[in-house]
């Protein structure tokens, strides 16, 4: 299979997500998969959520990131081609560039526009490092582009986005990155279990960007679909779930209410729920576990003082 790499081929691409999107809101327990966050104000939203002060994982990570700084890059080595996973602003992988020296840099995410405009701010100012970016939406199947290096592969996945796959489907990627990596390894930061209290401020924080952000989802799909969510007849809700070690993410109808798309609608019960997200957290343990599960054999880990977060090196 060919993966188109230019910008001029990244829009070519014909996405049909409306069967997917269908079969979510039509099931008996309604679902929009959370790649419809990030429609272009969904990842200026996301990306306001990063500063709050309540969404303790992105400064989590990035306080382990400067404090292991010349660990983490003892571990990877340098002049590595850096894969960065979901880049996004790419702003967490710029900051890597002047310690790792990567020779090439590509940037995968599922919203390319976004991507677009931040790899060529990033092309200015770091010449000697060769940048491409791919739009794919590797939750389904991650394919790395056979005109990219294959020795000293390294998979970038920060921010604990592995926490939004079920159990399955993370050791399915990983299983993937492993055997793309080569002689590489991958560089992913993981959120760790902790008290209810900072797990819901976090996810629900009292600015309500948090809920501005899982909210839009529903204008996300009103452009894909056609469909017409009016966004005030829902709220933004937040579940612990003990049992399965997750935060769970919906939207809850505050009305009886009928969402209408070319040739079908769905009816809603007032607090009635639409799933959006999950976010699982995880032990030292069972993260190492995945991991070795998932083929890597060697682990370096990385924590910060309250145990909120880790920071692993796999090979
Ligand atoms: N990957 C992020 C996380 O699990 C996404 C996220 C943060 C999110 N806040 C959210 C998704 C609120 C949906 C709703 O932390």
């Amino acid at each position: 299979m060919q993966i188109p790499v230019t910008p001029e081929e990244n829009k070519k691409l014909p996405p049909n997500f409306i069967p997917e999107i269908e079969t979510g809101l039509l099931a008996k327990n309604a679902s929009i998969s959370p790649k419809f966050l990030y429609d272009p104000l969904g990842s200026h939203l996301f990306t306001a959520i990063t500063l709050l002060p309540e969404y303790y994982p992105t400064n989590t990570e990035k306080n382990i990131f400067t404090e292991y700084q010349d660990q983490i890059i003892n571990a990877i080595g340098t002049g590595v081609t850096l894969i960065d996973l979901g880049a996004g602003n790419c702003q967490k992988a710029e900051s890597f560039f002047n310690s790792l020296q990567p020779s090439h840099y590509l940037a995968i995410d599922f919203s390319v526009e976004y991507l677009e405009d931040a790899l060529e701010k990033l092309k200015g100012k770091y010449p000697s490092i060769q940048m491409q970016c791919i739009g794919m939406d590797f939750s389904k199947e991650l394919i790395i582009p056979n005109s990219i290096a294959k020795d000293k592969r390294t998979f970038f996945y920060p921010g604990s986005s592995i926490g939004n796959f079920l159990s399955g489907e993370a050791l399915e990627l990983l299983r993937q990155i492993k055997s793309q990596a080569n002689d590489g390894g991958l560089l992913i930061g993981v959120d760790l279990m902790k008290e209810d209290s900072v797990l819901i401020a976090a996810y629900d924080d009292p600015l309500k960007v948090t809920a501005a952000f899982n909210l839009n989802i529903l204008r996300s799909i009103n452009s894909q679909l056609g469909s017409d969510f009016r966004v005030e007849q829902f709220r933004h809700k937040v579940k612990i779930n003990h049992f399965e070690n997750r935060v769970e993410l919906y939207l809850e109808a505050l009305e009886d209410l009928t969402v209408n798309w070319p040739g079908k609608s769905r009816a809603f019960q007032k607090g009635e729920l639409i799933h959006t997200e999950n976010s699982h957290k995880y032990t030292i343990e069972s993260i190492q576990l995945l991991l070795n599960q998932a083929g890597f054999k060697s682990t370096h880990i990385w924590t910060d003082p309250k145990d909120y977060f880790a920071v692993i090196y796999a090979q």
